[in-house]
Protein backbone atom coordinates (compact mmCIF):
# COMPACT_ATOMS: atom_id res chain seq x y z
CA UNK A 1 0.00 0.00 0.00
CA UNK A 2 1.02 3.33 -0.37
CA UNK A 3 0.96 4.63 3.04
CA UNK A 4 1.29 7.98 4.43
CA UNK A 5 3.00 8.35 7.92
CA UNK A 6 3.15 11.87 10.00
CA UNK A 7 5.42 11.51 12.51
CA UNK A 8 7.89 9.30 10.71
CA UNK A 9 11.03 10.82 12.15
CA UNK A 10 10.12 9.83 15.65
CA UNK A 11 10.87 7.43 17.45
CA UNK A 12 8.07 5.25 17.07
CA UNK A 13 7.40 6.55 13.82
CA UNK A 14 10.65 5.52 12.61
CA UNK A 15 10.73 1.77 13.49
CA UNK A 16 7.29 1.31 12.50
CA UNK A 17 8.26 2.77 8.93
CA UNK A 18 11.58 0.35 8.35
CA UNK A 19 8.98 -1.98 9.34
CA UNK A 20 6.34 -0.97 6.48
CA UNK A 21 9.20 -1.01 3.71
CA UNK A 22 10.53 -3.99 4.88
CA UNK A 23 7.00 -5.83 4.67
CA UNK A 24 6.95 -4.45 0.97
CA UNK A 25 4.87 -0.90 1.79
CA UNK A 26 5.39 2.51 0.09
CA UNK A 27 6.05 5.05 2.63
CA UNK A 28 5.70 9.21 2.87
CA UNK A 29 6.71 10.30 5.49
CA UNK A 30 5.79 13.70 6.91
CA UNK A 31 7.44 15.73 9.65
CA UNK A 32 7.89 18.99 10.83
CA UNK A 33 11.37 17.43 12.34
CA UNK A 34 9.95 19.41 16.31
CA UNK A 35 10.89 16.29 17.78
CA UNK A 36 12.27 13.81 14.68
CA UNK A 37 15.07 13.54 13.17
CA UNK A 38 16.14 13.56 9.41
CA UNK A 39 18.25 11.07 9.71
CA UNK A 40 15.70 9.05 11.90
CA UNK A 41 13.92 8.72 8.41
CA UNK A 42 14.74 5.14 6.56
CA UNK A 43 16.54 6.00 3.03
CA UNK A 44 14.14 4.07 1.43
CA UNK A 45 10.83 6.31 2.28
CA UNK A 46 10.13 9.85 0.56
CA UNK A 47 10.52 12.60 2.80
CA UNK A 48 8.23 15.43 3.19
CA UNK A 49 8.70 18.41 5.62
CA UNK A 50 6.11 19.88 6.49
CA UNK A 51 3.58 20.84 9.56
CA UNK A 52 0.01 19.65 10.19
CA UNK A 53 -0.94 23.07 11.20
CA UNK A 54 -0.72 23.89 7.74
CA UNK A 55 -3.91 22.85 5.96
CA UNK A 56 -3.37 22.89 2.29
CA UNK A 57 -0.02 21.54 2.53
CA UNK A 58 -1.52 18.35 4.60
CA UNK A 59 -4.48 17.85 2.10
CA UNK A 60 -2.03 18.64 -0.76
CA UNK A 61 1.09 16.43 0.18
CA UNK A 62 -1.79 13.47 0.95
CA UNK A 63 -3.01 13.46 -2.58
CA UNK A 64 0.09 13.58 -3.81
CA UNK A 65 1.18 10.74 -2.10
CA UNK A 66 -1.66 9.01 -3.42
CA UNK A 67 -2.09 7.38 0.07
CA UNK A 68 -4.18 4.12 0.53
CA UNK A 69 -3.60 4.50 3.95
CA UNK A 70 -2.51 7.12 7.05
CA UNK A 71 -0.34 5.66 9.90
CA UNK A 72 -0.79 9.13 12.28
CA UNK A 73 1.97 9.45 14.98
CA UNK A 74 2.70 13.21 14.76
CA UNK A 75 1.82 14.56 18.00
CA UNK A 76 3.18 15.69 21.29
CA UNK A 77 3.56 13.01 24.22
CA UNK A 78 4.97 13.99 26.96
CA UNK A 79 2.75 13.59 30.38
CA UNK A 80 4.33 16.04 32.50
CA UNK A 81 4.79 19.03 30.09
CA UNK A 82 0.78 18.74 29.20
CA UNK A 83 0.56 19.55 32.92
CA UNK A 84 2.59 22.67 32.43
CA UNK A 85 0.98 23.69 28.80
CA UNK A 86 -2.02 22.44 28.27
CA UNK A 87 -2.77 24.37 25.42
CA UNK A 88 0.23 23.17 23.35
CA UNK A 89 -1.71 19.74 23.52
CA UNK A 90 -4.87 20.29 22.10
CA UNK A 91 -3.68 22.28 19.99
CA UNK A 92 -0.98 19.77 17.99
CA UNK A 93 -3.15 16.62 19.02
CA UNK A 94 -6.40 17.95 18.18
CA UNK A 95 -7.07 20.64 16.47
CA UNK A 96 -3.33 19.70 13.61
CA UNK A 97 -4.32 16.31 13.41
CA UNK A 98 -8.07 17.43 12.77
CA UNK A 99 -6.19 19.00 9.38
CA UNK A 100 -5.30 15.67 8.97
CA UNK A 101 -8.24 14.12 9.10
CA UNK A 102 -10.13 15.67 6.86
CA UNK A 103 -7.33 15.68 4.60
CA UNK A 104 -7.76 11.81 4.56
CA UNK A 105 -12.07 11.92 3.83
CA UNK A 106 -11.07 14.06 1.29
CA UNK A 107 -8.34 11.84 -0.57
CA UNK A 108 -10.43 8.86 -0.12
CA UNK A 109 -7.59 6.98 2.36
CA UNK A 110 -8.88 3.77 2.99
CA UNK A 111 -7.36 3.24 6.59
CA UNK A 112 -5.92 5.29 9.28
CA UNK A 113 -4.41 4.05 12.19
CA UNK A 114 -4.08 6.07 14.80
CA UNK A 115 -0.87 6.64 17.77
CA UNK A 116 -3.31 6.95 21.02
CA UNK A 117 -2.63 5.96 24.70
CA UNK A 118 -3.32 4.46 27.43
CA UNK A 119 -3.43 7.79 29.21
CA UNK A 120 -6.73 8.21 27.97
CA UNK A 121 -7.54 5.60 30.76
CA UNK A 122 -6.31 7.72 33.88
CA UNK A 123 -6.26 5.60 37.16
CA UNK A 124 -8.07 2.65 36.28
CA UNK A 125 -10.10 1.02 39.16
CA UNK A 126 -9.07 -2.49 37.38
CA UNK A 127 -6.07 -4.23 36.46
CA UNK A 128 -4.82 -5.63 33.87
CA UNK A 129 -6.83 -2.74 31.73
CA UNK A 130 -8.69 -4.05 28.85
CA UNK A 131 -10.09 -1.54 25.98
CA UNK A 132 -13.75 -1.62 28.27
CA UNK A 133 -12.30 0.41 30.65
CA UNK A 134 -14.06 3.94 31.41
CA UNK A 135 -11.43 6.32 30.03
CA UNK A 136 -10.64 9.57 32.46
CA UNK A 137 -7.51 11.22 31.59
CA UNK A 138 -5.74 12.85 34.60
CA UNK A 139 -3.66 14.92 32.23
CA UNK A 140 -4.27 17.03 29.35
CA UNK A 141 -2.08 14.88 26.62
CA UNK A 142 -4.50 11.67 27.55
CA UNK A 143 -7.21 14.35 26.73
CA UNK A 144 -5.69 15.21 23.93
CA UNK A 145 -5.51 11.25 22.59
CA UNK A 146 -9.18 10.83 23.86
CA UNK A 147 -10.80 13.79 21.87
CA UNK A 148 -9.08 12.22 18.76
CA UNK A 149 -10.30 8.95 19.56
CA UNK A 150 -13.90 10.76 19.35
CA UNK A 151 -13.70 12.49 16.06
CA UNK A 152 -12.31 9.65 14.71
CA UNK A 153 -15.26 7.44 15.39
CA UNK A 154 -17.75 10.24 14.33
CA UNK A 155 -15.68 10.23 10.92
CA UNK A 156 -15.94 6.29 10.67
CA UNK A 157 -19.93 6.91 11.60
CA UNK A 158 -20.33 10.55 9.03
CA UNK A 159 -17.63 9.49 6.51
CA UNK A 160 -16.99 5.62 6.38
CA UNK A 161 -13.12 6.45 7.50
CA UNK A 162 -12.02 3.13 8.48
CA UNK A 163 -9.86 3.24 11.71
CA UNK A 164 -7.85 1.28 13.80
CA UNK A 165 -6.79 3.17 17.18
CA UNK A 166 -3.84 2.04 19.14
CA UNK A 167 -3.20 2.71 23.16
CA UNK A 168 0.21 2.39 23.90
CA UNK A 169 2.04 1.55 26.85
CA UNK A 170 5.32 2.28 27.49
CA UNK A 171 7.18 1.94 24.19
CA UNK A 172 10.81 1.12 24.41
CA UNK A 173 13.76 -0.54 23.29
CA UNK A 174 15.40 0.14 19.80
CA UNK A 175 15.51 -1.51 16.11
CA UNK A 176 19.29 -2.16 15.17
CA UNK A 177 19.56 1.17 13.58
CA UNK A 178 16.55 3.37 14.82
CA UNK A 179 16.34 4.28 18.83
CA UNK A 180 15.08 6.78 21.03
CA UNK A 181 16.56 10.30 21.03
CA UNK A 182 15.04 13.30 22.28
CA UNK A 183 16.32 16.27 22.38
CA UNK A 184 14.75 16.86 26.17
CA UNK A 185 14.77 13.47 27.53
CA UNK A 186 11.99 12.25 29.92
CA UNK A 187 11.92 8.98 29.49
CA UNK A 188 13.05 6.81 32.42
CA UNK A 189 14.36 4.20 30.13
CA UNK A 190 16.94 6.38 28.43
CA UNK A 191 17.92 8.50 31.58
CA UNK A 192 18.78 5.64 33.26
CA UNK A 193 21.40 4.10 30.30
CA UNK A 194 22.23 7.17 30.37
CA UNK A 195 23.94 6.90 34.21
CA UNK A 196 25.40 3.53 32.55
CA UNK A 197 26.92 5.36 29.60
CA UNK A 198 28.63 7.71 32.01
CA UNK A 199 27.00 10.37 30.45
CA UNK A 200 24.88 11.71 33.50
CA UNK A 201 25.85 11.15 37.54
CA UNK A 202 22.57 9.87 38.53
CA UNK A 203 18.97 9.20 37.53
CA UNK A 204 15.63 10.52 39.56
CA UNK A 205 12.82 8.03 40.46
CA UNK A 206 9.54 10.47 40.87
CA UNK A 207 7.92 9.40 43.40
CA UNK A 208 8.54 6.24 46.31
CA UNK A 209 5.25 5.99 48.41
CA UNK A 210 2.79 5.08 45.46
CA UNK A 211 0.31 2.18 46.51
CA UNK A 212 2.82 -0.15 44.77
CA UNK A 213 5.09 -2.86 46.24
CA UNK A 214 8.05 -0.87 46.39
CA UNK A 215 6.24 2.65 46.35
CA UNK A 216 7.33 3.51 42.74
CA UNK A 217 4.96 3.56 39.56
CA UNK A 218 4.42 0.71 37.57
CA UNK A 219 4.74 0.52 33.78
CA UNK A 220 3.59 -1.86 30.65
CA UNK A 221 7.24 -2.16 28.57
CA UNK A 222 6.52 -2.63 24.86
CA UNK A 223 9.30 -3.06 22.15
CA UNK A 224 9.02 -0.76 19.78
CA UNK A 225 9.90 -3.80 16.83
CA UNK A 226 6.23 -5.12 17.99
CA UNK A 227 4.33 -2.11 18.13
CA UNK A 228 5.63 -1.22 14.57
CA UNK A 229 4.24 -4.73 13.93
CA UNK A 230 0.83 -4.30 14.73
CA UNK A 231 0.40 -1.37 12.41
CA UNK A 232 1.50 -3.49 9.93
CA UNK A 233 -1.58 -5.95 10.81
CA UNK A 234 -3.88 -2.96 11.30
CA UNK A 235 -3.49 -2.46 7.58
CA UNK A 236 -5.43 -5.00 6.56
CA UNK A 237 -8.76 -4.95 5.00
CA UNK A 238 -11.31 -5.09 7.74
CA UNK A 239 -9.48 -4.56 10.88
CA UNK A 240 -11.68 -2.23 13.15
CA UNK A 241 -11.72 -0.30 16.23
CA UNK A 242 -9.61 0.35 19.67
CA UNK A 243 -6.66 -1.66 21.08
CA UNK A 244 -4.40 -1.79 23.65
CA UNK A 245 -0.82 -3.09 23.16
CA UNK A 246 1.33 -4.17 25.55
CA UNK A 247 2.73 -7.08 27.31
CA UNK A 248 0.52 -7.83 30.22
CA UNK A 249 3.69 -7.82 32.57
CA UNK A 250 4.12 -4.27 34.77
CA UNK A 251 7.11 -3.23 35.98
CA UNK A 252 8.25 -0.48 38.63
CA UNK A 253 10.63 2.30 38.15
CA UNK A 254 12.83 0.44 41.15
CA UNK A 255 12.92 -2.92 38.61
CA UNK A 256 13.74 -1.01 35.47
CA UNK A 257 16.95 0.68 37.60
CA UNK A 258 18.19 -3.12 38.44
CA UNK A 259 17.15 -4.22 34.57
CA UNK A 260 19.24 -1.37 33.49
CA UNK A 261 21.96 -2.43 35.79
CA UNK A 262 21.77 -6.27 34.54
CA UNK A 263 21.77 -5.58 31.00
CA UNK A 264 24.59 -2.75 30.90
CA UNK A 265 26.74 -4.67 33.88
CA UNK A 266 27.31 -1.13 35.83
CA UNK A 267 25.74 0.34 38.74
CA UNK A 268 23.49 2.74 38.47
CA UNK A 269 23.07 5.86 41.34
CA UNK A 270 19.49 6.96 41.61
CA UNK A 271 17.94 9.92 43.41
CA UNK A 272 14.63 9.84 44.97
CA UNK A 273 12.44 12.72 44.09
CA UNK A 274 8.74 13.96 44.88
CA UNK A 275 6.03 12.67 42.79
CA UNK A 276 5.93 14.04 38.85
CA UNK A 277 2.01 15.74 38.62
CA UNK A 278 0.09 13.50 36.26
CA UNK A 279 1.40 10.02 36.57
CA UNK A 280 -0.86 7.32 37.34
CA UNK A 281 0.68 4.67 39.98
CA UNK A 282 0.07 1.80 37.91
CA UNK A 283 -0.74 1.20 34.51
CA UNK A 284 -0.56 -2.67 32.87
CA UNK A 285 -2.23 -3.79 29.62
CA UNK A 286 -4.80 -6.61 28.73
CA UNK A 287 -4.35 -6.63 24.94
CA UNK A 288 -5.82 -9.68 24.44
CA UNK A 289 -8.04 -7.97 21.62
CA UNK A 290 -5.18 -7.12 19.96
CA UNK A 291 -4.03 -11.13 19.68
CA UNK A 292 -7.10 -12.30 18.82
CA UNK A 293 -8.32 -9.97 16.67
CA UNK A 294 -4.90 -8.82 14.49
CA UNK A 295 -3.32 -11.88 15.82
CA UNK A 296 -0.64 -9.45 17.01
CA UNK A 297 2.72 -11.60 18.83
CA UNK A 298 5.30 -9.72 20.34
CA UNK A 299 8.68 -10.50 19.85
CA UNK A 300 10.57 -8.75 22.78
CA UNK A 301 8.09 -9.34 26.02
CA UNK A 302 10.75 -9.34 28.23
CA UNK A 303 12.21 -6.12 30.12
CA UNK A 304 15.66 -7.20 29.77
CA UNK A 305 15.42 -8.33 26.07
CA UNK A 306 13.68 -4.50 25.38
CA UNK A 307 16.09 -2.84 27.43
CA UNK A 308 19.37 -4.60 26.35
CA UNK A 309 18.39 -3.55 22.26
CA UNK A 310 17.90 0.15 24.06
CA UNK A 311 21.64 -0.30 25.51
CA UNK A 312 22.56 -1.25 22.28
CA UNK A 313 21.22 1.67 20.16
CA UNK A 314 22.30 3.57 22.97
CA UNK A 315 26.05 2.23 23.29
CA UNK A 316 26.22 2.62 19.45
CA UNK A 317 24.50 5.95 19.52
CA UNK A 318 26.13 7.97 22.68
CA UNK A 319 25.05 11.40 21.27
CA UNK A 320 21.83 10.12 19.45
CA UNK A 321 21.31 11.21 15.88
CA UNK A 322 23.49 14.30 14.51
CA UNK A 323 20.63 15.85 13.16
N1 LIG B 1 10.23 8.24 35.81
C1 LIG B 1 11.19 8.33 36.80
N2 LIG B 1 12.36 8.96 36.48
C2 LIG B 1 12.62 9.49 35.25
C3 LIG B 1 11.64 9.39 34.27
C4 LIG B 1 10.44 8.77 34.57
O1 LIG B 1 10.98 7.88 37.91
O2 LIG B 1 13.69 10.05 35.05
C5 LIG B 1 8.98 7.51 36.10
C6 LIG B 1 7.75 8.31 35.79
O3 LIG B 1 7.36 9.08 36.88
C7 LIG B 1 6.77 7.18 35.45
C8 LIG B 1 7.66 6.10 34.83
O4 LIG B 1 8.97 6.38 35.26
O5 LIG B 1 6.20 6.69 36.61
C9 LIG B 1 7.64 6.10 33.32
O6 LIG B 1 7.84 7.44 32.88
P1 LIG B 1 8.11 7.82 31.37
O7 LIG B 1 8.32 9.30 31.34
O8 LIG B 1 9.16 6.95 30.79
O9 LIG B 1 6.76 7.41 30.65
P2 LIG B 1 5.24 7.82 30.99
O10 LIG B 1 4.60 6.60 31.60
O11 LIG B 1 5.12 9.09 31.75
O12 LIG B 1 4.67 8.15 29.55
C10 LIG B 1 4.94 7.36 28.43
C11 LIG B 1 4.84 8.21 27.18
C12 LIG B 1 3.42 8.64 26.97
C13 LIG B 1 2.50 7.47 27.05
C14 LIG B 1 2.69 6.74 28.34
C15 LIG B 1 1.81 5.54 28.47
O13 LIG B 1 5.67 9.35 27.27
O14 LIG B 1 3.32 9.23 25.71
O15 LIG B 1 4.03 6.31 28.41
O16 LIG B 1 1.95 5.04 29.80
F1 LIG B 1 1.22 7.86 26.96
Amino acid sequence: MNVFVTGGAGYIGSVCVEELINAGHTVTVFDNLSEGHRSAVDPRARFLLGDLADRELVARSLTEARAEAVIHFAAHALVGESMQNPGKYFRNNVANGLNLLDAAVAAHVRKFVFSSTCATYGVPEQMPMDETLPQRPVNPYGESKLMFERMLQWYQQLHGLEFVAFRYFNAAGASKKFGEHHRVETHLIPNVLKVALGQKEQCDIFGTNYPTLDGTCIRDYIHIVDLAQAHILALAPGKQGFFNLGNGSGYSVREVIQACERVSGRSIKAVEQPRRPGDPPRLVAAADKALRELDWRPKFPKLEDIVATAWDWHRRHPQGYRD
